[in-house]
């Protein structure tokens, strides 16, 4: 039976002070259906990477599996999918049929594969992947998350499919996505890794439990370490005192018993601090949300649609009123961001049929499904006029360590890259957000922070995005195209 077995592996960025991987210890059956699990810029990614032997480690690792990775890498996506689908997989044209299998599976039209590879929907695209990934049945599949730009059925569809193969990885921070699919989860946490038996499910209970345990210590901890404080100066000053009053060898003893003393009571302070090892707890979001009672309404839309050869968007008419969530709800591809654009007037070659009408003078904060951002976290808020302090601010409340803040946004983990987006949108003075799939990519602490802040805060937002949890947690009307 074939294992990856990894032992004492430590491996960091050179560009990082701390090892991102300490004397990694883990064994894996090729059997297992594992999800990989872990806030954004822990490392899931670097993980598969290692395990691939792409990057440089100490320690080893001992396998016997061939490994398939998604994404692969597309270098020209102009040409029809089946020249994809025959240089990745090295299928020939005769057994193309074993591909169609795959698709028909995923439910993906075969027609697909005559077509550019461009051109199909980023969720047509993401199961063309999985399906060539898995025409390898020789091999243990390693899927950094496919979900990213699934829609909700599409999401659906993966899930089950995978639940019939087995032996693979699979990273991804969707729970309803997960649940019906793993028997183990390896999960990276603040200052360790582990490995559980079950689902997601299992592996949250007793996530929450340690949370709630290290929770109940917290205080208990925090009193101790206050009171050992305490004692500490107070034998300092006693030391002081009676070397002042005793300049003589009692007074130097005593001195030397204190010193003793604090030491002892610092390291205990030391002890006690790292108990506290895996809890995750981060303060509040708040958008810099400027609340307009004028004008009633928005932004209103009539009969909108967009034609560009043969795509057309389907008419949507809707009106945006102060404080109000309206989410817009539509499959993959049906042309929701097209539509987001078009109304913020961004240049696009679509002829516009219908009326939209977005009041004048708003300060607009508008995030991108796909911002590709470069450079510093500083330049960029200066470049939009944002105070970079309250950027840094926003990020710390979203998991960054400090570090991260002069690292270029370019070398940051997928999640941390959308979290610097998402903060940027945050520290924005707006009147109205749009927000085109701000989940994407975001682990499941940050995904809460964000309900929270709009379930408190009532900005006003059109909102774009297939995590229906957050939709049933914060829209107040739903747009569905259809
Ligand atoms: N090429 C690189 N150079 C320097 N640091 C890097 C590089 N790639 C990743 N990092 C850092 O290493 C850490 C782990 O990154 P990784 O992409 O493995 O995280 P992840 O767990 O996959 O996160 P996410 O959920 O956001 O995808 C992050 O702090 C990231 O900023
Ligand atoms: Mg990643």
């Amino acid at each position: 039976m074939g294992t990856i077995q990894i032992e004492n592996v430590s491996f960091k960025y050179a560009s990082m002070v701390n090892n991102l991987f300490d004397s990694l210890n883990l064994k894996i059956d090729e059997s297992w259906k594992l999800g990989l699990i872990g806030r954004n810029g822990r490392g899931k990614t670097t993980l598969l990477k290692i395990i691939q032997g792409k990057l440089p480690y100490q320690g080893k690792i001992t396998s016997n599996l061939k490994f398939y990775y998604y994404p692969q890498t597309i270098v020209d996506n102009k040409v029809p999918t089946r020249k994809i689908v025959e240089e990745l997989s090295g299928l020939s044209e005769y057994d193309l049929w074993k591909m169609e299998i795959e698709l028909e599976k995923l439910q993906v039209d075969v027609n697909v594969l005559q077509q550019q590879f461009q051109v199909l929907s980023p969720g047509e695209q993401t199961k063309v992947l999985l399906a060539i990934l898995f025409l390898n049945n020789d091999g243990f599949q390693l899927l950094d998350e496919p979900t990213n730009h699934l829609d909700i059925e599409g999401r659906k569809v993966v899930s089950n499919y995978l639940k019939s193969k087995k032996g693979f990885i699979v990273i991804s921070h969707d729970k309803s996505f997960l649940n019906p699919i793993l028997d183990h989860v390896i999960s990276i946490n603040r200052n360790d890794v582990t490995v559980y038996k079950g689902n997601f499910d299992t592996w949250q209970k007793a996530m929450n439990q340690q949370t709630n345990l290290e929770s109940s210590q917290k205080n208990q901890l925090k009193n101790d370490i206050r009171r050992l404080h305490e004692t500490a100066v107070k034998r300092k000053s006693w030391a002081q005192k009676s070397d002042e009053q005793n300049p003589d060898s009692t007074g130097r003893k005593m001195m030397k018993k204190s010193q003793t003393i604090v030491k002892r009571v610092d390291s205990e302070i030391t002890e006690k601090r790292s108990l506290l090892r895996n809890i995750e707890i981060e303060a509040p979001l708040k958008l810099n949300y400027v609340e307009l009672f004028r004008p009633k309404i928005l932004l209103e839309i009539n009969n909108l649609e967009l034609i560009h050869g043969v795509i057309e968007t389907p008419p949507v008419s809707l009106k945006v009123k102060p404080n109000q969530v309206v989410a817009l709800i539509g499959k993959n591809g049906i042309g929701k961001s097209t539509i987001l654009r078009q109304i913020l007037n961004v240049p696009q070659s679509f002829t516009q049929r219908g009326q939209i009408h977005l009041a004048k003078n708003l300060k607009i904060s508008y995030l991108q499904q796909n911002n590709e951002l470069f450079g510093s976290i500083r330049q960029l808020a200066v470049n939009k006029k944002i105070e970079p302090e309250m950027v840094y601010s926003n990020l710390r409340k979203l998991g960054f360590e400090r570090y991260l803040f002069d690292q270029p946004v370019e070398k940051m983990s997928q999640g941390q890259r959308r979290k610097v987006a998402l903060a940027m949108s945050l520290s924005e003075e707006a009147n109205i957000y749009f927000w085109d799939e701000p989940l994407n990519y975001l682990d499941v602490i940050t995904r809460q922070q964000i309900i929270e802040a709009i379930k408190k805060q009532h900005p006003t937002m059109l909102l774009i995005d297939h995590d229906q949890d957050l939709i049933e947690s914060v829209a107040t009307q739903k747009v569905i195209l259809r």
